[in-house]
């Protein structure tokens, strides 16, 4: 079974492209490098032996799909491609809406004319805005998102979930990530953000690495344990088995159903921190300051759904999750001349 993965080579993407070759399907990546890098395939290819073809294409561009699409026969899309950094999103909205759904758009429209009906969506926890309680479960109201990341995230949800009640023959798998981390285990693939980071395991693994002077924690006075904001970090890795299973299920079941992916536990910056700190030996250098805008408290996602409809669950620990990403930011990540 030959599956497209747009923005195959970013973080997520390329973690998932590995997975998928290991339990045997095709993998063909559409990315335009926008801000990952060409070689992510070879690393691919060391760590599979099997290195995907790569289309250089923005995923916007029908012509350009549709030649693809001509080329290779697709059966399943998993689509990553998008802007994913929240501030640049609300500093630039239209950019954001206009790439976020173009690609979305496009691509539906060529699989439809090709006759490919399995989509699963990088789709995001920050659908749900600030919940009311947690655990999260999937029927917590969505929508009340605090940026134009967000909402092209939830409207890509209602464009896929409108589509399949219209196409019974349409499979969709909206994937809800939360706080995804680490790195693979061989130290050849992993997140490479550009310019300053914004999230935390890259501004920790920064601070280590002595990239940034020190790691800012934004806020000791939110109402948790420690003061800390608390998320539910998940090992890429088992994130890119998620997507697996919800291909897997995507393959016998119709419709458009959303899942969480997360580990189901929350920890706080703090925690993270001194987790790293114990597993690697390596000192965070770090100082307190305000909140950053548009943060919430608390957030950790309910998992029953994810193991009942997709018979998958997250296996690592926040202790792998800290030394797979300390090894990526040693052996290649920003800094270094892999
Ligand atoms: C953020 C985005 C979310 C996006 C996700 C992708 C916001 C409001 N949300 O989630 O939409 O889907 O990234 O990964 O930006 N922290 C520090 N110091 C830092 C960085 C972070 O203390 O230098 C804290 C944050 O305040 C938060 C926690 O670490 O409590 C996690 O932050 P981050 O990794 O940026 O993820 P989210 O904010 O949860």
């Amino acid at each position: 079974m030959s599956v497209l993965l747009t923005g195959g080579t970013g973080f997520v993407g390329s973690h998932t492209a590995v997975e998928l070759i290991n339990a045997g399907y095709d993998v063909v990546i559409a990315d335009n490098l926008s801000n990952s890098s060409a070689d992510v395939v070879d690393r691919i290819g060391r760590i599979t032996g099997v290195v995907p073809p790569l289309y250089v294409i923005d995923v916007a561009d029908k012509t350009a799909l549709n030649k693809l699409f001509d080329e290779r026969s697709i059966d399943a899309v998993i689509h990553f491609a998008g802007y994913k950094a929240v501030g640049e999103s609300v500093a630039r909205p239209l950019m954001y809406y206009r790439n976020n759904l173009d690609t979305a758009l496009s691509l539906l429209e060529t699989m439809e004319e090709h006759g490919t009906r399995i989509f699963v969506f990088s789709s995001s926890a920050t659908v749900y805005g600030d919940p009311e309680t947690v655990p999260i479960d999937e029927s917590s109201p969505a929508g009340s998102c605090s940026n134009p990341y967000g909402r092209t995230k939830y409207f890509v949800e209602k464009i896929l979930s409108d589509a399949a009640a219209a196409d019974p023959d349409l499979s969709v798998v909206l994937l809800r990530y939360f706080n995804p981390i680490g790195a693979h285990e061989s130290g050849l693939i992993g997140e490479l953000p550009s310019g300053i980071p914004n999230n935390l395991m890259a501004c920790i693994t920064q601070a280590a690495a002595g990239i940034l002077e020190q790691l800012s924690i934004y806020g000791a006075d939110y109402p948790t344990p420690d003061g800390t904001g608390v998320r539910d970090y998940i090992h890429v890795s088992d994130l890119a088995a998620g997507h697996v299973a919800a291909l897997r299920y995507a393959q016998d079941h119709k419709g458009c159903e959303a899942v969480n992916l997360g580990a189901g536990r929350g920890f706080s910056v703090l925690e993270v921190v001194r987790a790293f700190e114990e597993t690697t030996g390596v000192h965070v250098p770090r100082r307190f300051a305000p909140r950053r805008a548009g943060d919430i408290a608390m957030c950790y996602a309910g998992t029953e759904k994810a193991l009942k409809v997709l018979g998958w669950r997250a296996e690592k620990s926040l202790e792998d999750m800290c030394r797979d990403a300390w090894r990526w930011q040693r052996n290649c990540g920003p800094g270094t001349d892999p």
